[in-house]
């Protein structure tokens, strides 16, 4: 009998790509999936495509049991509450007593690469749900996931414009991969039925300096920009006169504080052994996108 599949944060970017991996790249039926997320109107399409979805909200703790109820394998994607300490480990440790609590039996959970020992601001968080998830006693496999190309297309346009890019990455080099690929990796380990517990970093081919993305950048789309390397204390005020709040300035700052120091630069073949495929390159990954950069 095949497994019952169960996806947290259904609605956001990652999870909906997820689930159409699962339909459509690995065959899994529809009736075998759930998709659970705090706002099941939104999933009517999948609904209609035999898809069974489901209310999920991690910061109703005590309706988490009764949603995981029936399932095998349950995906808890990270959320992204950043901007209350503490809140993020609140609410995915929730998930992970409720789904002990419903009798799951095996957690999948998208983390960041290096959480122990990391210098970026959230990275509590995920070390604590990964630790959570191990001390459940249920068996795991952790998806590191590298940071996404596409969190590049934020502030890109705006670069391109001002043709100069700041960055406090000081030549540090990280393993980015698309958002897409990290979707296809997940849905290949959830559609597994492997019980073994794991832990897996998606990253790309290559570890990229951000004067390496900026040469990309500028071949693709034929505009100069110019990298600028900023201190910490500067790199912050350019955030905050550009109106970002306090927690996401930190968070920019601490992240690329982390790839100065090299813990970024992190390379494996953990995507290939998923997918049996090679991750999408930079230079792909920008010419598909060419339309956003030029805003
Ligand atoms: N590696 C990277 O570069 C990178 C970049 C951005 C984000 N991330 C992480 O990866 C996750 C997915 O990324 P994304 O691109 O899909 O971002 P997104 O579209 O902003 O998705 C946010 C996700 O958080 C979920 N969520 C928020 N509050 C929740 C709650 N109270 N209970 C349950 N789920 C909740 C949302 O689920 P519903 O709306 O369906 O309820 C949604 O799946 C993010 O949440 C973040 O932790 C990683």
């Amino acid at each position: 009998m095949s497994s019952t599949l169960l996806v947290t944060g259904a609605a956001g970017q990652l999870g909906q790509r997820v689930i159409h991996h699962l339909l459509e790249t690995y065959k899994v039926a529809p009736g075998g999936i759930i998709a659970a997320t705090r706002s099941p109107e939104k999933l009517a399409d999948l609904a209609a495509k035999g898809v069974v979805t489901r209310k999920a909200d991690f910061d109703d703790a005590a309706t988490l049991p009764a949603a995981f109820a029936g399932v095998d394998r349950l995906l808890i994607i990270s959320t992204d509450e950043l901007a209350v300490p503490g809140l993020r480990l609140k609410q995915q440790t929730a998930a992970v007593e409720a789904a002990k609590k419903a009798g799951v039996k095996h957690i999948l959970y998208t983390s960041m690469p290096a959480p122990d020992g990391s210098l970026v601001s959230f990275a509590p968080d995920h070390l604590g749900t990964e630790n959570a998830i191990k001390a459940s006693g249920i068996g795991y496999t952790i998806l590191r996931d590298a940071w996404y190309f596409d969190n590049f297309l934020m502030g890109l346009p705006h670069s391109l414009e001002a043709g100069k890019w700041y960055t406090a990455t000081g030549g540090g080099r990280t393993s980015n991969i698309s958002r897409e690929d990290c979707a296809l990796a997940i849905a290949a380990a959830l559609a597994s039925d492997t019980t073994e517990s794991a832990t897996y970093t998606l990253t790309g081919s290559t570890s990229l300096t951000i004067e390496d993305v900026a040469s990309v950048v500028s071949k693709v789309t034929g505009r100069p920009l110019e990298v600028v390397q900023a201190n910490d204390e500067q790199f912050a005020a350019g955030l905050t006169g550009a109106g970002l709040p306090k927690f996401v300035v930190d968070m920019l700052v601490s992240a690329d504080a982390n790839a100065r120091a090299g813990k970024f630069d992190i390379l494996t073949n953990d995507f290939n052994k998923l997918t049996g495929k090679e991750p999408q390159t930079v230079r792909a990954f920008f010419e598909e996108h060419k339309a956003a950069l030029l805003g």
